[in-house]
């Protein structure tokens, strides 16, 4: 029989890949979606189809109750989040209440819908679940690379966030026998990124300065270091640590990294301009508390899930550029079009 996955954050980056991985591998796809006319709902659909979805919210214990209970979930993914570190100092109780409490809620929503106590634990034939837990908890850094045993030193009310949610799936792990487990994911991007990441930002702007539409590129930090790999390749992994015999957390990256000059360097070198000629540094775009350098040990995940990366950096920020020049020209086309007054 067909398995049946749930899939917090469905609308997301992840989401829309993780949900066409499953569905490639045979699995009934179920996700999450939020609000009465999610705007976001439509573009998952589009690429995925046989795709179904079931109302919820991170932030509404008793939705996570009936989603669980309505699908019948044999995984859960739990990759619903407020991700963007930046606001995470403008919305802190936010950010909290969605990326921890949120976490909690849905353990809580797993634990009721399988009937899970500390003295009835989980059997095999339990739901297992899948914790998007993040690099940004090693935050400053005590090590480097950091693996599965680094401290977490969080300096991000985001980064605080994800650290209660990876240590709450191992208190239910450990208090009720749940096959929790959580990826430690570093940097991912793709040309489904959101905007408001480095790597899209610069991919943007490099499109649209390369066809006359924009001047100037506006940074914060030049300096910070990551470890950033494509989104396509981290979803194989999540799947891969639900299909162990055992829950047990892994690291995920590539091991090699870049700083922001360099992601900006080489996307500017992809269309043949110098990215010095468009870059400016605006200070307010500098963060309170920054995360100088991340750069992941994934011998775990290579060793138990045989997991690697398909794609390095250039070709990943070439994959970026290629798909928003073809984005801001189809952009430019149509507008000229209308302009043109030709419909
Ligand atoms: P993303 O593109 O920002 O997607 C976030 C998703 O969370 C969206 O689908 C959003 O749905 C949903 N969401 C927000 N608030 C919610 C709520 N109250 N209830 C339910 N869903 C809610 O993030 P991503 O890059 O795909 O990342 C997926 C997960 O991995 C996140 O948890 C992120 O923190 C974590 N992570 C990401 C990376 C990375 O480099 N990408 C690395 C490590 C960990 P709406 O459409 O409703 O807003
Ligand atoms: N977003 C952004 N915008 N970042 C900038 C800018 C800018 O204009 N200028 C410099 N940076 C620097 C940031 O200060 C940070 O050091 C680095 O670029 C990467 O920023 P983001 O792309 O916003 O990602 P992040 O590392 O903060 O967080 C992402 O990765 C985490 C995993 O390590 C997000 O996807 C998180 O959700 C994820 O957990």
């Amino acid at each position: 029989m067909a398995k049946r996955a749930l899939i917090t954050g469905i609308t997301g980056q992840d989401g829309s890949y993780l949900a066409e991985h499953l569905l490639s591998l045979g699995y009934q796809v179920w996700g999450l979606t939020r609000g009465q006319a999610n705007p976001h709902k439509m573009r998952v659909q589009k690429l995925a189809s046989e795709l179904s979805f079931v109302d919820g919210d991170l932030m509404d214990q008793g939705s996570l109750v009936s989603a669980v209970d309505r699908v019948q979930p044999d995984e859960v993914y739990n990759l619903g989040a407020i991700s963007f570190v930046a606001m995470s100092w403008q919305q802190a109780e936010l950010v909290t209440e969605v990326n921890a409490v949120g976490v909690l809620r849905m353990l809580e929503a797993i634990r009721m819908v399988s009937g899970l106590t500390t003295s009835r634990q989980a059997a095999d034939g339990q739901i297992r679940f899948y914790q998007a837990s993040s690099s940004e908890m090693f935050g400053k850094v005590t090590e480097s690379p950091q693996n599965e045993q680094t401290v977490l030193h969080p300096r991000s009310p985001y980064g605080v966030s994800k650290a209660y949610g990876h240590l709450m799936t191992r208190n239910y792990r450990e208090s009720y026998g749940m096959f929790g487990v959580s990826g430690i994911l570093f940097n991912h991007e793709s040309p489904r990124r959101g905007p408001e990441f480095v790597t899209r930002k610069i991919s943007l702007a490099v499109a649209q300065i390369k066809l006359g539409l924009q001047k100037e590129l506006r940074l914060g930090n030049l300096d910070a270091v990551r470890d950033w790999g494509f989104a396509g390749d981290y979803v194989r992994a999540m799947r891969l640590m639900l299909a162990q015999d055992e829950p047990v957390d892994h690291v995920v990256g590539t091991g090699r990294v870049h700083s922001v000059r360099d992601a900006v360097r080489i996307a500017f070198e992809c269309v043949g301009l110098n990215w010095e000629d468009h870059v400016v540094v605006d200070p307010a775009l500098v963060r309170p508390a920054e995360v100088e350098l991340l750069c992941a040990d994934s011998t775990r995940a290579r060793e138990n899930l045989g997991w690697e990366p398909s794609i390095d950096f250039p070709e990943l920020m070439q994959m970026m550029v290629e798909s928003d020049l073809r984005r801001a020209g189809r952009e430019r086309d149509y507008a000229e079009v209308l302009s043109a007054g030709s419909w």
